[in-house]
């Protein structure tokens, strides 16, 4: 291909997949697959100087730049590390170092790549001031409320030698024990899972409510000090006198002299880190002595001084036994490959999901085909591929099932959607049980001693089926049943009993309504206040609730209408389930803001911003997004953008903060 054209497409490529990885956090190629194409155009591009264009994805360092935040500038740019594959290239820079600093003794610091966002944290006279996305390296997005939920983060620094204004750079991480609990729950929930711990990590930053990024338990490791007054003259200094101070630092850095001691570095890591807590991509190099450091300089895009080294992503091939058909709660028909048992980063795995039927003709699988398992910064093992060179003579391809595998009804599916489903809902066990096992769960109705298992035997014995059922149930009933005694039926009826009280908003997530989880059930229960409210909206009226769209309103609305599931309701009402939010949860609501366009910035501390949007509706009021000579007054929170203030005092618009607020609409 001529050289303009292939550099045409690799720039379209690596932009489509920086908004894969960037914007909608979901990336369809590896690290290793994207630097392998932004190498090929980097050398094109040198190669031909007269296809230069100032755009082109070589010469940004990507961005993740979100609506929500104030965008503010970085003091000082930050910039990405040269990457590097082979310890072949991990030695080709050290000899440019060597070179670099005309022969001179060097010492370099080896440390962990962590893998997960980035965040720039300024601290004067000992306090934190803002924290600070990388963004696209000049700009980033001011998530200071986000951060300083993060409890390894100090607010305040212990007494020490710290410069009265510096910067510390890190990286923010989801510990692995926390990812596999959020996406256990995310599973639980049938809501998308997190491919890997990063994602989660930069997911969570961007949540618009601080308090669900502290319920999260993220963590943050710091690796770079920087300020125009620094302890010492060298980065390991630096990086123990932050440790001092109070910070997270690696502790498994470590000063190196020779290209054998790195050489040693990787080959000791390489194993040794999947026994870290955190999810690491690779080892950062970096010349200790600040001097040098400035000596050596940068180039466009990274430093001279430092490279990363980064591990390749374990994988293994194994043969496939079978493939299975899954149906869950809510009816979604799952393939997983069933394999040979294989060891892969630590654990054996023997199954692995295939997601849908689209992913599974992608691959194109056929009957005990050799699949290729990957497990990269993934802790969920994802099947990459076939080797065609070792499939069976004559083997047929893996049809996805046109019945469902459970009750035998045709599956079928929504227009744009990936999954098949049993649209059998009250016929079909897993769905049935399931419901009732979810519905009984600790965060729902929290009815002790019914799981799975107790699920199951209560619809195999003809006594369960809808929750409804369970408050018919009856001490001489349960205890009957195999493996229960009077103990545990009175157990189970106590807990019944106690679900009573149990709030309005779980309630609604118990029911089982797809498309509503714990978040959504939560806005739900607080815009409608009761079920009766609930039955007689429309779906425009529905759509109109934060956090509704189109298709959540119609999930909401079909269900309230499909007539096993008004029977259910009537009878949990009968039986005393609460179905309206109780008087002291109700926020304020009445006209005083009647009339008035209000907008909202910054963070706050009493409620999230979408509550506020809620309250400002209640109220009568209506939210507008920008400020305008039509703006009533602006509700402002922590960190309002500078840019959004000047506009305030060029208008002569009020700036009201949280609590006048809150007193301004309980007046009424
Ligand atoms: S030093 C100017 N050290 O890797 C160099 N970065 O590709 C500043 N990272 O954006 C970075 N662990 O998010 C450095 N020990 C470490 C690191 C590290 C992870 C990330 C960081 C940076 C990216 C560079």
């Amino acid at each position: 291909m001529e050289a303009e054209a292939r550099i045409r497409q690799l720039r379209e490529e690596l932009n489509r997949h920086n908004h894969n990885y960037y914007v909608l956090n979901s990336p369809e190629i590896s690290d290793k697959e994207f630097d392998m194409l932004m190498k090929q155009l980097e050398k094109l591009e040198d190669e031909h100087p007269e296809f230069a264009d100032p755009l082109s994805p070589t010469r940004r360092v990507g961005s993740d730049l979100s609506k929500g935040f104030e965008h503010v500038a970085h003091e000082r740019p930050m910039l990405s590390l040269a990457n590097t594959y082979s310890i072949g290239e991990v030695d080709e820079w050290f000899e440019r170092v060597r070179k670099g600093l005309g022969g001179e003794d060097f010492e370099i610091t080896g440390e962990m790549k962590y893998d997960g966002t980035s965040i720039s944290i300024t601290y004067e006279n000992g306090r934190l001031v803002r924290a600070v996305t990388r963004g696209d390296g000049l700009h980033g997005d001011d998530v200071t409320a986000n951060v300083k939920t993060i409890r390894s983060i100090p607010l305040v620094l212990q007494p020490g030698d710290w410069p009265d204004r510096f910067e510390i750079r890190g990286e923010i991480l989801m510990p692995w024990k926390v990812f596999e609990q959020l996406n256990k729950e995310r599973e639980y929930n049938e809501e998308p899972l997190f491919a890997n711990p990063r994602n989660a990590a930069s997911g969570t930053l961007k949540t618009q409510d601080p308090r669900e990024v502290a319920r999260r338990n993220l963590d943050a490791i710091f690796y770079y000090l920087l300020s125009d007054d620094l302890p010492a003259d060298n980065h390991f200094d630096n990086m123990e006198a932050a440790r001092r101070w109070g910070f997270k630092v690696s502790g498994e850095m470590k000063i190196l002299h020779s290209e054998e001691d790195v050489n040693e570095y990787i080959a000791y890591w390489d194993e040794a880190r999947k026994t870290l807590p955190v999810a690491t991509d690779g080892l950062v190099f970096k010349v200790n002595s600040l001097r040098q450091q400035l000596n050596l300089g940068f180039t466009a895009k990274s430093p001279r001084w430092a490279v990363a080294f980064k591990f390749n992503p374990e994988n293994a091939c194994t043969k496939l036994r079978f493939v299975s058909f899954e149906t869950g709660r809510m009816g979604t028909v799952t393939p997983v490959a069933n394999l040979e048992p294989v060891q892969l980063s630590g654990t054996i795995v023997k199954r692995a999901s295939l997601h849908n039927a689209d992913i599974m003709r992608e691959l194109d699988i056929h009957e005990h085909d050799w699949l290729y398992v990957e497990k990269g910064g993934e802790i969920i093992p994802k099947i990459t591929g076939v080797d065609k060179d070792r499939r069976e003579p004559g083997a047929q391809v893996v049809q996805f099932v046109s019945h469902c595998p459970v009750c035998g009804t045709p599956l079928v599916k929504n227009e744009g959607d990936a999954a098949w489903f049993c649209p059998n809902k009250y016929g079909c066990r897993p769905q049935i049980t399931g419901r009732i096992e979810h519905f009984c769960a600790r965060r729902m109705m929290n009815i002790d001693g019914i799981g799975e298992e107790t699920a199951e035997l209560l619809y195999d014995r003809n006594l369960v089926k809808t929750p409804a059922d369970l408050y018919d149930l009856t001490k001489e009933q349960l205890s009957i049943l195999e493996r229960f005694g009077d103990k545990s039926a009175e157990r189970i009826l106590k807990g019944l009993d106690d679900s009573r009280s149990v709030p309005f908003e779980r309630v609604i997530y118990a029911l089982s309504i797809s498309n509503v989880g714990e978040t959504t059930a939560k806005r739900l229960a607080k815009s409608v206040v009761s079920m009766d409210r609930m039955r007689s909206m429309s779906v425009e009226q529905l759509q109109s609730i934060p956090d509704v769209g189109p298709v959540v309103a119609q999930c909401i609305y079909d269900f309230l209408r499909d007539p096993v599931n008004v029977d259910t309701i009537d009878r949990l009402a009968s039986a005393g389930i609460q179905m309206q939010v109780s008087e002291d949860s109700i926020q304020p609501a009445g006209n005083a803001l009647e009339g008035k366009s209000i907008v909202i910035s910054g963070t706050f501390a009493r409620h999230s911003r979408d509550e506020y949007k809620e309250i400002i509706e209640r109220n009568g009021g209506k939210n507008v997004g920008s400020i305008s000579k039509k703006t009533s007054f602006v509700l402002a929170g922590e960190n309002m953008g500078p840019a959004k203030l000047e506009k305030c005092q060029a208008l002569g618009i009020p700036i009201i903060d949280e609590s006048e607020f809150l007193k301004i609409i309980s007046q009424e």
